[in-house]
């Protein structure tokens, strides 16, 4: 523990601080009465409050809370903020038993503290991409995958390079495969509508992600190969292999929280499915393989699965998540915002020779905003991991708190990115919150990457290598949506992996 700091940091606090002491000590624990503050920000000291209960049951009933007491997810955090008064608390996270050794976790539920898991000075990230636990590496070829790999390991930086080049060497088929396939999926929207009176967006995307990216990044129509139309049930299918403890898949409480929650499901049973994934990625993916064989030194089937991941879980499944998101709030935005839109990337696009490009893209200030609160609002990957690497100071917004070396911590980013004393309006989706001068000083606070807005994934951390592909690909969604349409109409349901969206009506473009 930085205790040196602490005794150094014994002088009298600021007015302004000892009015929060004052608080402190009402609220609890005998660490406050020590009168230290913390080294960064000299706040008042306070013991991390929250419990972990006895092992096993105390873990259970957590679990329990978390998936079906009221207010579901959000409800469980909200409730132990409220309890301790605090917004970093102990408590644990699912799974527990029997497939995580140790639930117990500091939870970090404020824009304040959450940062701390950016810091791999300060966090160690192996294994935690899951959380408290981690799925077998039979479901991923034998190998750890990058996401599960700390940016110390040696294998990090090359297999972050390979990813890196995967984003980009097509750069160029990018926009205009991505017209193109969703194009196609507005179409089959269209028909859709205008036989059963609505059209399901996303069965429709998973379909379009899958054959988007392997068109754009590979250059290869997977409905050309063995895999056919089938790949986004396979992978729907290996992805529920790897996380099933995680979700609520509305199946009887019982059943789903006895097997699901509790167990494993063994990977032997999806073996088949992932080995014709495997097969498509080495024939598919030959030229990144070469790429990454010859200038990074990563062996060919190292690359395989790590390129498999990052197309599927990574890329398949964000999207999955983040497009019928992105949806559900626009739609929810209402016809005004949605004339808006439409008038800015009409404008832009008319601007730049009738052709969506990075250059007209750059002229959609509202669109860029709009994208940005969808991923604020509801960032798409709520939950990341860190372990403490040595003793440390977290702070909150009022509050330094000590974690101790090897403790977990974790944060619950919806309660990071729609943190009152950061943004006003919190729970609203405001599709203009970052537009001009204060908009912009707003975006370090969107962290949906695994780190702000405002910086870049590198080879040294932890944040997400396809954060500017995700921006852009979310932008061209909004930009294709109102080139073809004035307005549209949804309806919104929930779904395992975030939300179901229906579409009800398409007001085609007018002007
Ligand atoms: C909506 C889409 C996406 C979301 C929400 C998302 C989110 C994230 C998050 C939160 C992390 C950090 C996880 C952690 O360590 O706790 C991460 C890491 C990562 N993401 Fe993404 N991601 C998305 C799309 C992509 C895409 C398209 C790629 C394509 C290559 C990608 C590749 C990766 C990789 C390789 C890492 C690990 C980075 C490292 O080890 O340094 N992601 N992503």
């Amino acid at each position: 523990m930085a205790t040196a700091t602490f005794r150094l940091s014994l002088t009298t606090p600021s007015p302004g601080s000892r009015q929060r002491h004052r608080h402190a000590r009402a609220s609890a624990s005998a660490t406050d009465r020590h009168e230290v503050v913390s080294p960064k920000r000299r706040l008042p000291l306070r013991k991390v409050p929250g419990d972990h209960g006895p092992p096993l049951v105390g873990a259970l009933k957590d679990r329990l809370e978390y998936f079906y007491g009221p207010g579901g997810r959000d409800g469980f955090f909200a409730s132990r903020v409220r309890a301790h008064r605090s917004t970093v608390v102990r408590l644990n996270m699912p799974p527990g038993p029997f497939v995580a050794k140790d639930p117990r976790v500091v939870a970090l539920l404020d824009a304040a503290s959450f940062p701390v898991l950016f810091d791999t000075s300060l966090v160690d990230k192996t294994d935690l991409f899951t959380g408290t636990f981690m799925p077998s590496v039979d479901l991923t070829g034998g190998y750890r995958v990058l996401s599960y790999v700390d940016p110390a390991e040696p294998n990090h930086a090359p297999l972050k390079s390979l990813l890196f080049h995967l984003l980009t060497h097509r750069r160029e088929h990018v926009i205009a495969t991505f017209r193109e396939v969703y194009g196609e999926l507005f179409a089959l929207m269209e028909g859709e509508l205008a036989r059963a009176g609505k059209a399901d967006f996303g069965e429709r995307n998973d379909d379009a992600a899958f054959g988007f990216l392997c068109r754009a990044l590979l250059g290869q129509d997977p409905a050309d190969s063995p895999l056919r139309d089938e790949a986004p049930k396979l992978i729907t299918k290996w992805v529920l292999f790897q996380i099933s403890p995680l979700l609520n898949l509305g199946l009887p409480k019982l059943v789903e929280d006895g097997l699901l929650h509790s167990f494993r499901l063994p990977p032997a049973l999806i073996r088949k499915d992932y080995t014709r994934l495997a097969d498509f990625f080495r024939d598919a993916g030959r030229a990144v393989i070469d790429e990454g064989e010859r200038r990074l030194g990563v062996a060919r089937e190292e690359a395989v699965h790590n390129i498999l991941f990052a197309m599927c879980f990574n890329s398949f499944g964000g999207m999955k998540i983040l497009f019928p998101s992105l949806i559900k709030w626009l739609g929810r935005a209402g016809g005004r915002i949605h004339g808006r839109l439409a008038t800015e990337v009409r404008n832009a696009v008319r601007g730049n020779g009738g052709e969506v490009t990075m250059q007209a893209l750059a002229e959609m200030p509202l669109v860029k905003s709009a994208v940005y609160e969808a991923l604020r609002i509801e960032p798409p990957v709520a939950m990341q991991y860190g372990r403490a690497k040595k003793d440390m100071v977290v702070e909150s917004h009022d509050y330094g708190y000590e974690v101790r070396e090897g403790e977990l911590l974790f944060g619950y980013q919806p309660m990071a990115t729609k943190d009152p004393r950061v943004f006003a309006r919190a729970e609203e989706y405001v599709p203009d919150r970052f537009l001009g001068e204060d908009g912009a000083r707003l975006l370090r606070h969107v962290v949906w990457s695994n780190g702000p807005e405002t910086a870049s994934p590198t080879l040294q951390d932890k944040q997400c290598a396809g954060k500017d592909f995700v921006v852009l690909i979310a932008r061209l969604l909004v930009a294709e949506l109102f080139l073809r349409y004035d307005s549209f109409d949804v309806q919104v349901g929930s779904s395992a992996l975030g939300s179901s969206v229906t579409i009800t009506s398409l007001k085609k473009a007018t002007f």
